[in-house]
Formats: C-alpha cells, sequence, structure tokens
C-alpha cells in the first residue's frame, strides 16, 4: 500500500515536470554583446541629456543647439569666462549658467563640465570603475580620495542608476570622437 501511495506521487510529479516542460520556457536572459551595450549606452547618454551640460553649443538661427565636432567634450578650455555677478552667485539665490550651459557660477564657485569623450583628456584612460565612482558616489576624476562632485553634475540622481546601465554608458562612451581639450579646474568660491 505505501509503495502504491509513493509511485502515484512519484507517477504524478513526473506528470507536472512533463507538463512544465510544455510551458514556453522563459529564456534566461543572455548577456548583452558589446554592440547592445553601446546602443544602450547611446541611448541613455541621449535621452538623461548628458550633452545639455557636456556639449558645447553653436549659435544656430532656431537658438543654440549642440556643436556635434565638439560633442560631450565640456567647457570649451579656449572660451573666456566672461564676466559674471560674482555677488549674486555667491548668494545662494541664483545659479549662474554660462549661455552654452557647460560652465555654472553658483555659492561653489564656479565648475566646469567635465570632458567625457574617450580622449585622454576625456575619460579616455578611465577604467570603468573610475566611472562608477563618479557618477554614483559623486567623487571627482572617479578616486576615492578626490574632492567631491560639484553642482549642477546630478550625481546624486545617477546614483539609481544600475551597474548595467553605468556599464553601457561608459562603453558607449569609448566610442565616442575623441575632444582633445584640458577643461579648467573648478574655481573656488571668493571669500
Ligand atoms: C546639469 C548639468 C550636467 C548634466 C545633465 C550632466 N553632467 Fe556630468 N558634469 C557636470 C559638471 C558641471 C561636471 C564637473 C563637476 C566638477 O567639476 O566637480 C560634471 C562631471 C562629470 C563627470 C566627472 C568628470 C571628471 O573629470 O571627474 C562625469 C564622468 C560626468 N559628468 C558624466 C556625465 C554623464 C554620463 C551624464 C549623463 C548621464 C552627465 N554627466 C550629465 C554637469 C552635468
Amino acid at each position: 500500500m505505501k509503495r502504491t501511495k509513493y509511485s502515484i506521487i512519484a507517477l504524478l510529479s513526473m506528470m507536472a515536470v512533463a507538463c512544465n516542460s510544455n510551458q514556453p520556457q522563459v529564456a534566461e536572459k543572455a548577456a548583452p554583446t558589446q554592440e547592445e551595450k553601446v546602443k544602450r549606452g547611446e541611448y541613455l547618454v541621449t535621452v538623461i541629456g548628458c550633452g545639455d551640460c557636456h556639449t558645447p553649443k553653436i549659435m544656430t538661427p532656431q537658438g543654440p543647439a549642440p556643436d556635434m565636432e565638439r560633442y560631450l567634450s565640456g567647457y570649451n578650455a579656449e572660451m573666456p569666462l566672461g564676466e559674471y555677478d560674482t555677488t549674486l552667485a555667491a548668494s545662494g539665490q541664483w545659479a549662474l549658467f554660462k549661455g552654452d550651459l557647460t560652465a555654472t557660477a553658483g555659492p561653489w564657485g564656479v565648475s566646469f563640465a567635465a570632458n567625457i569623450t574617450s580622449d585622454g583628456t576625456g575619460i579616455g584612460n578611465w577604467t570603468l570603475e573610475n566611472f562608477r565612482k563618479a557618477m554614483k558616489e559623486g567623487k571627482y576624476k572617479g578616486i576615492d580620495n578626490s574632492r567631491p562632485m560639484l553642482p549642477p553634475m546630478p550625481w546624486q540622481n545617477f546614483a539609481q542608476l544600475t551597474d548595467e546601465d553605468i556599464e553601457a554608458m561608459f562603453e558607449y562612451l569609448k566610442t565616442v570622437k575623441p575632444v582633445k581639450n584640458l577643461v579648467p579646474q573648478a574655481i573656488p568660491p571668493r571669500a
């Protein structure tokens, strides 16, 4: 009797297995290929709008447009910063953007959008870990003992990105045309 009971259970579980195998298999997600990573990275960089701050602009009849020759190359080091109201910037009431949004004055001083192209003056020599630290921990240059990242780089939001998306963006940025441009150091607030 005991035997029959066990064989019925065994039979039932075999049937269950058989039924299950008729179900459409949930495909295991294959690791993305290099090409897929780069595509995903391009999509993220585009829709998040990294270029709003990181790409210099040219003036067109329709208003400012990204200068694709200098795509993601940061504040143009050859461009004079020009005059700005330091009292207003220091007041904490306003943040003042350079017309092309690549430099910003505020209570933190003046910050310059970084060169994030694949050039050596950009992030060409960075490791993925440098990039992750910069993007998710707000470490300038992506190194542990560097200064905290300044506004308006929205790293606090980017801290929510998955490591897969960070990697995709990094892989994409490595394919971006290298632009040689050594962005100036941030200017500390005036005393
Ligand atoms: C609102 C403006 C703004 C946006 C949008 C923005 N950034 Fe930045 N980013 C900056 C500024 C300004 C700095 C320089 C901050 C500093 O000097 O501390 C910076 C710095 C960085 C750095 C560090 C560079 C270094 O040399 O340490 C990386 C990497 C970076 N941004 C990547 C990105 C990526 C990728 C995106 C889009 C997903 C993005 N940023 C969107 C303004 C912005």
